[in-house]
């Protein structure tokens, strides 16, 4: 076992939105924190019981709470922040669909509602309601009563079986 000396940094590697990145963290720095650091600023901080969600990326194709997370355990995946969902200026249906239904408020929950939203309806194309809620239960909303979050989801499901190869189009 590889024993770190205190404030020593490890060299670490990972793709965010496509792109590889290379940085050097001390183990014990979390991936949320990191992933600010280097700009990911739309990863926002709600909470330090990990029941928020306001930090959900992907990683590896899977929703997770970056504030749980070392930094370090995130070495060689890929990840995903909303900053990597519009292609070219377009928003991603799931944005679109947050944006026409009135999906956010302060906005400060919306990039990790919408990360676990693109999660959710890559799993589950054709949800119903029940199955939104019980998806989004991770994820806490201070402003809207969740109501047109579930409208929302509910749209972009529709537009994605409709219109789009499903879930992103990285
Ligand atoms: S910041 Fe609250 S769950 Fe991560
Ligand atoms: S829009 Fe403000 S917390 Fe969700």
């Amino acid at each position: 076992m590889k024993i770190y000396e205190k404030d020593q940094k490890v060299k670490i590697s990972f793709k965010v939105n496509g792109k590889q990145i290379e940085t050097e963290v001390e183990p014990r720095r979390l991936l949320v924190h990191v992933l600010r650091e280097l700009g990911f600023t739309g990863v926002h901080i709600g909470c330090d019981t990990s029941n928020c969600g306001a930090c959900t990326i992907l990683l590896n194709g899977k929703s997770v709470k970056s504030c749980t997370l070392l930094a370090v355990e995130a070495n060689n995946t890929e990840i995903q922040t909303v900053e990597g969902l519009a292609q070219n200026g377009q928003l991603h249906p799931v944005q679109e669909a947050f944006w026409d239904k009135h999906a956010l408020q302060c906005g400060y929950c919306t990039p990790g509602m919408i990360m676990q939203s693109v999660w959710l309806l890559k799993e589950n194309p054709n949800p119903t309601e029940e199955e939104i809620r019980e998806g989004i239960s991770g994820n806490l909303c201070r402003c809207t009563g969740y109501q047109n979050i579930v409208e929302a989801i509910k749209a972009a499901a529709e537009k994605l079986r409709l219109n789009q190869p499903l879930y992103q189009r990285q």
